[in-house]
């Protein structure tokens, strides 16, 4: 394959597709900023980075160095850059505006600027996930607006920063791999229409939480378990990276099916992921790549968010599991 990078590539779907040439430089900049973040994850103890702040974010979880300068890296990197009309942080209580200075454009940025926390000091695999929304015409957008069901996101992507630090795309025309080129600092093209086996013999989930599942989740899991002399008749394996980026990058190279349901710890709380900076871009991705995503019940992606910072219960990866899981549901 020759080598492509992320413009190029982006170039060619503005010729082939049409893609507006303003989400084409929103989506290079974005890519600047994962670049920037690696960079800073990469130095690890020397750069200071690692450890907690010892400030809470607005769902009350503690932050750590890297979701705080993650995310100023995201904001600073966007708010002149004239693509963005606002916003939105996993890690900020509201949408952050463009300043009156800046020029602005027509989408609305979402994003979980660090995904797995847990996993930054002790060197495993985490990531940054966005969302790309139209917004509103002739006026300033205000919360409201990013409540759009993800069927509407233009754009979704997520950037690992394991051994490699990938980024992987999609702006609706199949899911695209590129991986950063360290010497020459740009993204390379390595990984073109991703697909997801519809099949699959191996789970994530957090096993911790087993006896606070719905039956239909303890059964499904229970079945798994089960292997060749359950109701499966095949053995499977079981992964959990804890960090979604890590485990939903493995579904795209291999297949597979992530969980993380509803549990009855916080029964109030749909789930523990975030709808608009999680699920809706893992989603969007996962079916670009010809898989599923549910709650359970509904298909993710049309979800009517009710707040910017909504959970929602996650089943998502190989078609015909995912579709297995919701038959369960309906039966219970
Ligand atoms: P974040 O670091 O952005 O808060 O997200 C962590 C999420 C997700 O990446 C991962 O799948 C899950 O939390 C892990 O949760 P447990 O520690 O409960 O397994
Ligand atoms: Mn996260
Ligand atoms: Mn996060």
């Amino acid at each position: 394959m020759p080598r492509l990078s992320l413009t190029h590539h982006l170039i060619r779907c503005e010729r082939e597709h049409g893609l507006d040439p303003n989400l084409r430089l929103l989506l290079e900049t974005v890519a600047r900023a994962c670049k920037t973040i690696s960079h800073a994850v990469g130095k690890g103890a020397l750069g200071g980075v690692l450890g907690s702040l010892g400030t809470t974010n607005v769902q009350g979880e503690t932050q750590k160095k890297l979701d705080v300068i993650a995310n100023e890296i995201l904001v600073e990197a966007n708010e002149w850059g004239g693509y963005l009309a606002a916003m939105a942080s996993e890690e900020m209580n509201a949408p952050h505006g463009i300043p009156v200075a800046y020029p602005r454009g027509n989408y609305l940025l979402l994003f979980d600027p660090l995904d797995g926390s847990s996993n930054v000091d002790v060197n495993v695999s985490i990531g940054t996930i966005f969302s790309v929304l139209p917004a509103p015409k002739g006026r300033e957008p205000v919360e409201t607006d990013f409540l759009q069901p993800g069927t509407r996101q233009v754009c979704a992507g997520y950037a690992v920063y394991g051994p490699q630090t990938v980024l992987v795309l999609s702006v609706g025309h199949g899911v695209q791999v590129f991986t950063l080129d360290r010497d020459t600092g740009s993204f390379i093209l390595t990984q073109e229409n991703v697909r997801i086996p519809a099949d699959t013999k191996e789970f994530a989930i957090n096993m911790s939480n087993m006896r606070h599942w719905a039956p239909p989740v303890k059964r499904y899991i229970d079945e798994c378990l089960a292997g060749k002399e359950g109701p499966r008749g095949k053995d499977f394996n079981m992964r959990w990276i804890a960090s979604m980026v890590a485990d939903v990058h493995r579904i795209m190279s291999r297949g597979g099916i992530f969980m993380y349901p509803w549990d009855k710890r916080e029964p109030d709380k749909p789930g523990k992921l975030r709808l608009m900076y999680e699920a809706n871009p893992m989603s969007y991705l996962v079916e670009q790549a010809g898989g599923a995503a549910t709650n359970g019940t509904q298909r993710i992606l049309e979800i009517v968010p009710k707040k910017l910072h909504e959970r929602v219960s996650v089943i998502l990866g190989s078609k015909n599991e995912v579709d297995y899981v919701s038959a369960l549901h309906r039966r219970a």
